[in-house]
């Protein structure tokens, strides 16, 4: 399988292969597994990679051959250890996923320049002008959806936050050279792109209050959450795992609407950060793969907690200083758009269930298969549990849209 990277990703490689420290010449422990021998340490001088093209594990391992010609290619891989955790990735499958998933510059920057109007440009003010004919055509309800969306991503100092709590993934510095940590502020920065482009598109369009928006995203951030991880990697990246499929569909959705409303670049918008997401899933879904292979038992017992908990979304905290039961209302109205139900999170719930194969996990404790009954039940419970729609409309005033009111 061939990576398409196009940039040079050599600081991403030299973190995969667990750079220690930063100097001229800097140590790289290369943890090289003989064939049919013991593991052992090799101390080696750093050799960077640079990469313009598409690239294979094996090409790496050429070059480390090239380097060091007492060794052939055959004869050795290269693994490398996620900090924190007991999970070695050591084949080319899972060096191409995490190249991958690696956030590229090139993409983020595709997003800015074609979806929103350049200030830079002499048609400024001509294509504003035309987002705002655009967004006259949408109904206030999808608005409601869309500001909360976008409220929810602008929540992203949180969620660093709580990746930065979890035990033995934390970025330790701000600025360490782990794994994890490069992963964590890589996705930092590519979700802050989400928020970025949602606002200035909705600064653009002219249809919502961004006071009360920016307030709104300012009580949240000061709130905080707390989804129960207890410094936990087991339980948030199942968490994230959950929560990254939820905005997939989400913004999948909101494209969807945008698109039906004749807007095809808002559609353009909502779409690519779907993609995001999507990526994302894969990330974490992969992480927790790992871990019910490693470590079945706590795994299956983490699922479970989680769901008992019950995935709280993200902005679940949202007040805008007048209405005390926002983030209801706003969950309200997006559950009559179709833009997220309660049927879409126990399809993810059953999704996840699939993709892990937890049915099928074996060699559990007792606690271990209690949990797995638990959860494979799960998505059918919360089915047959899911309240109606309520007979009688209600309208609320939401302070984004200038108080108008919108049925709930
Ligand atoms: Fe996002
Ligand atoms: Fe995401």
């Amino acid at each position: 399988m061939f990576v398409d990277i196009k940039l040079d990703c050599s600081n991403f490689v030299q973190n995969a292969l667990g750079v220690q420290k930063e100097e001229t010449i800097r140590e790289l422990q290369a943890m090289l597994s003989m064939k049919g021998q013991e593991i052992e340490y090799l101390h080696a001088k750093v050799l960077v990679v640079r990469i313009s093209g598409g690239i294979r594990l094996e090409h790496v391992l050429g070059k480390i051959c090239d380097r060091w010609n007492n060794l052939c290619i055959g004869s050795f891989s290269l693994s490398y250890v996620l900090d924190g955790s007991d999970c070695e990735l050591d084949n080319e499958e899972s060096f191409d996923n995490m190249l991958y998933l690696y956030p590229t510059t090139d993409r983020i920057d595709a997003k800015v320049e074609d979806f929103l109007p350049d200030p830079a440009s002499d048609g400024f003010h001509d294509h504003v002008m035309e987002l705002r004919e655009r967004a006259k055509e949408i109904p206030d309800d999808y608005f409601v959806v869309l500001v909360g969306d976008m409220i929810t991503e602008e929540g992203l100092p949180t969620y660093q936050t709580m990746l930065n709590t979890l035990d033995g993934v934390r970025d330790e510095t701000g600025a360490s050279p782990t794994s994890w940590a490069v992963w964590t502020r890589a996705w930092t920065a590519e979700e802050n792109r989400h928020g970025d482009l949602l606002n200035k598109y909705l600064y653009l369009c002219g249809r919502v209050d961004m006071r009360q928006i920016e307030k709104t995203i300012q009580y949240l951030i000061g709130s905080g959450m707390d989804p129960g991880f207890e410094n936990s990697p087991y339980l948030c990246f199942i968490y994230t795992s959950f929560q990254e499929r939820a905005t997939f569909i989400s913004h999948g959705n909101t494209a969807r609407h945008a698109q039906e409303h004749g807007d095809s670049k808002l559609a353009q918008i909502c779409g690519t950060i779907a993609s995001d997401e999507k990526r994302h899933e894969t990330a974490y879904t992969k992480i927790v793969e790992k871990l019910f292979e490693i470590d079945p038992d706590a795994t299956m017992l983490a699922l479970a907690d989680m769901m008992k908990k019950k995935i709280t979304m993200p902005a679940h905290l949202m007040y805008d200083g007048r209405d005390d039961n926002l983030f209801e209302h706003f969950s309200s109205v997006a559950q009559r758009l179709g833009v997220y139900t309660t049927k879409d999170y126990a399809d993810i719930l059953e999704f996840l269930v699939g993709r892990w194969r937890v049915e099928e996990i074996t060699g559990l404790s007792s606690e271990g298969r209690k949990a797995q009954d638990y959860v494979c039940a799960l998505p059918q419970r919360i089915r047959r549990l899911a309240p109606g729609r309520a007979k009688e409309a209600r309208y609320v005033p939401f302070s984004w849209i200038f108080d108008k009111e919108v049925k709930i």
